[in-house]
């Protein structure tokens, strides 16, 4: 059997669960109290100074922004304190409304991979479909709604009514929300969030199949990155609202913006590592919990090289490694 000469050493995939985990625990605190930008900012900073801890030479090539808009984790700031040269794509709070309103489903996320390797998504909306590893060949962005939930229940061997789709409540989703109450399925209506939904659509007792609909289309890489270490099937079609969008996609090398992304097209090769830790339950991963002076979080870290999926629970000293998770 031939052996996968992987670039990122498996020994960094703790590394980067200590970043995400960083993230979660401090802006976990901000539950509930109304500050989507504390919440932000919060994780954006503990993830900012748990990344100079690792050994990389990360280039941020999906973050918090533009130079000009972001102060840290903007696209083109290099993270890390080595010289392993790697595309990071995070989302420090992914859910920050969610995290503002005391809801569930937040997380912190990155997903890392050589250089090139990562689509540079700009700043804007996709369609996006998602499943686990059952829609692969089987699901398409091109195939209509009932097409997509009849070919996936049929390889899940469910009936139409077993079936969980997932959909940002949003008006420009009322279409797809009608239709899928026609077919009959079960329907989660989510208010943000659409990474781990994504995720969850490939991950076994999760409870959700698929997920459609217009989201971010940094989140969509994100998803992509998870869900190709998942051996799950993503597509998304970049959603341009207007002429800017369209220049903003051309300035970052796509020229063809209807293009249905694949997951080729996402995610190069199979050097890939993703990291989500639980700010707020969610589908498959717990929350934060804090009891003074300790921390408990759950993360979800998997390589595609190697197909492992961990699922790690850890219990941190917050007056032992304060100076990363206070900000
Ligand atoms: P945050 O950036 O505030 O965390 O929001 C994330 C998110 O809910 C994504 O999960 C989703 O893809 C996107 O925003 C949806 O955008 P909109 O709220 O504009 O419909």
């Amino acid at each position: 059997m031939s052996r996968l000469v992987s670039v990122i050493e498996r020994e960094l995939t703790l590394e980067f669960v200590r970043v995400t985990e960083a993230a979660a625990i401090a802006s976990g605190r901000c539950w509930g109290r109304g500050d989507k930008i504390a919440a932000d900012d919060a994780a954006t900073q503990a993830m900012r100074k748990m990344f100079d801890t690792v050994n990389i030479e990360g280039t941020v090539v999906i973050g918090e922004g533009e130079m000009d808009e972001a102060p840290m984790l903007y696209i083109g700031e290099k993270v890390g304190r080595g010289k392993l040269p790697l595309d990071i794509a995070v989302d420090p709070l992914e859910g920050t409304n969610l995290v503002a309103k005391g809801m569930t489903g937040a997380i912190t996320v990155l997903a890392v991979a050589p250089q090139g390797c990562l689509l540079h998504a700009p700043d804007m909306y996709m369609d996006k479909i998602a499943s686990g590893p059952a829609g692969v060949g089987r699901i398409s962005l091109e195939a209509s709604i009932a097409d997509n939930v009849k070919a996936l229940a049929e390889a899940l061997h469910k009936g139409l009514a077993d079936v969980t789709v997932v959909v940002l409540d949003r008006p420009r989703h009322a279409h797809i929300i009608k239709e899928l109450r026609q077919i009959g399925t079960r329907i989660k209506l989510i208010t943000d969030g659409d990474v781990s939904p994504a995720v969850a659509a490939a991950i076994p007792g999760s409870g959700i199949d698929l997920l459609l609909g217009v989201g971010g289309a940094p989140e969509g890489v994100l998803a992509a990155a998870a869900l190709s270490c998942l051996g799950g099937e993503f597509q998304g079609r970049l959603w341009p609202e207007n002429e800017e969008d369209e220049k903003r996609a051309q300035k970052l090398g796509i020229t063809d913006i209807n293009k249905i992304l694949t997951m080729d097209d996402l995610i190069k090769g199979e050097d890939v590592i993703f990291a989500a830790t639980g700010v707020t339950d969610g589908e498959f991963l717990k929350g934060v919990r804090y009891y003074g002076n300790t921390a408990t979080t759950h993360t979800i870290v998997m390589r595609k090289a190697s197909g492992t999926v961990r699922f790690i629970e850890a219990e941190h000293r917050i007056d032992k490694k304060g100076r990363f998770i206070t900000v």
